[in-house]
């Protein structure tokens, strides 16, 4: 089945404990508990865009250990096309340490391990895969100049581009910004992308209009259980999120970016492309783990608010 979503970014092993709160500089903490669990905002966005109804192909890298299996495995229960998802000679695969506290945030430190290796002569390598796309997606997992590459690359071939940009501590590169289609940060992105404060749908909107003023064509800011603000330079809106009961929130601006693409490549509106990956992202919650925890297409045709 040929991809209509193609995903460029990370794989990790997420090494994940549970603890009361999330411990303070210098401090040692007693868990709850441990648990290894397949992530990487890449590898959870194909998991979300193929359990929510795409087709979907990963590019990226992993290290030449067990982990890499491990990571390669669940993507292809998935249905994912994993051709492009290359091994790396003598590298680890990527990890990240989690810890969730009982108000179910996280705290996330990356080792990017195969990640490094996405360069853009291996993206280049698997330039059919781009050209027969509907919907390419990026994150910041992976080296920055490969994010520019594909950004521009997926634009040149006229494909809906989604940038997720995360995590990011910075201003982007500012040609990026008219490659692509969809900006989608979640509040400290938006923070981060243009120095103003985020934390509610008003400053989120003041945000995404300075984005827009960047050139970037459409931006949704995800505000977790206040919404998301979608902005054209035409107008924007607030979408309200469905209301769960969190027990962890790992992954679900990966559920969304994934629900939102797969919905969008299904020839969906983007106002219904935004509601059916909020309820993705909201049952994603209620639930533990990155990709144990995103529903599948059936889970969000069947939700009842
Ligand atoms: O967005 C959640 C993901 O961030 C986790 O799965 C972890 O791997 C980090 O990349």
């Amino acid at each position: 089945m040929q991809a209509k979503v193609v995903i460029v970014g990370s794989l990790n092993m997420d090494l994940v404990t549970r603890a009361p709160r999330l411990p303070r500089a210098g401090e040692t903490l007693a868990g709850q508990s441990f648990v290894t669990v397949p992530g990487g905002k890449g590898a959870n966005q194909a998991v979300a865009a193929a359990r929510l109804g795409a087709s979907v192909a990963m590019i990226g890298c992993v290290g030449d250990d067990a982990y890499g299996e491990q990571l390669r495995s669940a993507l292809m229960v998935e249905g994912i096309d994993c051709e492009a998802v290359t091994n790396v000679a003598n590298e680890s695969t990527g990890v990240a340490l989690i810890v969730v506290d009982d108000s179910s945030q996280n705290a996330i430190v990356i080792v990017a391990g195969g990640n490094g290796h996405v360069t853009s002569e291996v993206v280049d390598g698997f330039d059919a895969l781009l050209s027969r796309a509907e919907v390419i997606i990026c994150q910041l997992e992976v080296p920055m100049a490969t994010v520019g590459y594909v950004l521009k690359r997926g634009h040149e071939l006229g494909k809906t581009v989604i940038l997720n940009p995360a995590p990011v501590s910075g201003p982007l590169p500012a040609e990026w910004y008219a490659w692509v289609d969809y900006l989608i940060p979640n509040e400290s992105e938006a923070t981060a992308l243009t120095g103003l404060p985020v934390d509610s749908v008003a400053t989120a909107d003041a945000a995404a209009t300075a984005l827009l003023a960047s050139g970037v064509s459409k931006v949704i800011v995800t505000l977790g259980e206040q919404g998301a603000l979608f902005a054209t330079r035409a107008h924007s809106q607030h979408f309200p999120a469905p209301k769960v009961k969190a027990i962890d929130t790992t992954a679900a601006g990966d559920t969304f970016v994934g629900g939102f693409a797969a919905a969008l490549a299904d020839g969906k509106p983007e106002s219904e492309a935004i509601r059916f990956g909020q309820i993705a992202a909201a049952l994603s919650v209620t639930r533990s783990g990155a990709q144990p925890s995103i529903p599948t297409l059936n889970d969000v045709q069947s939700y009842q608010p």
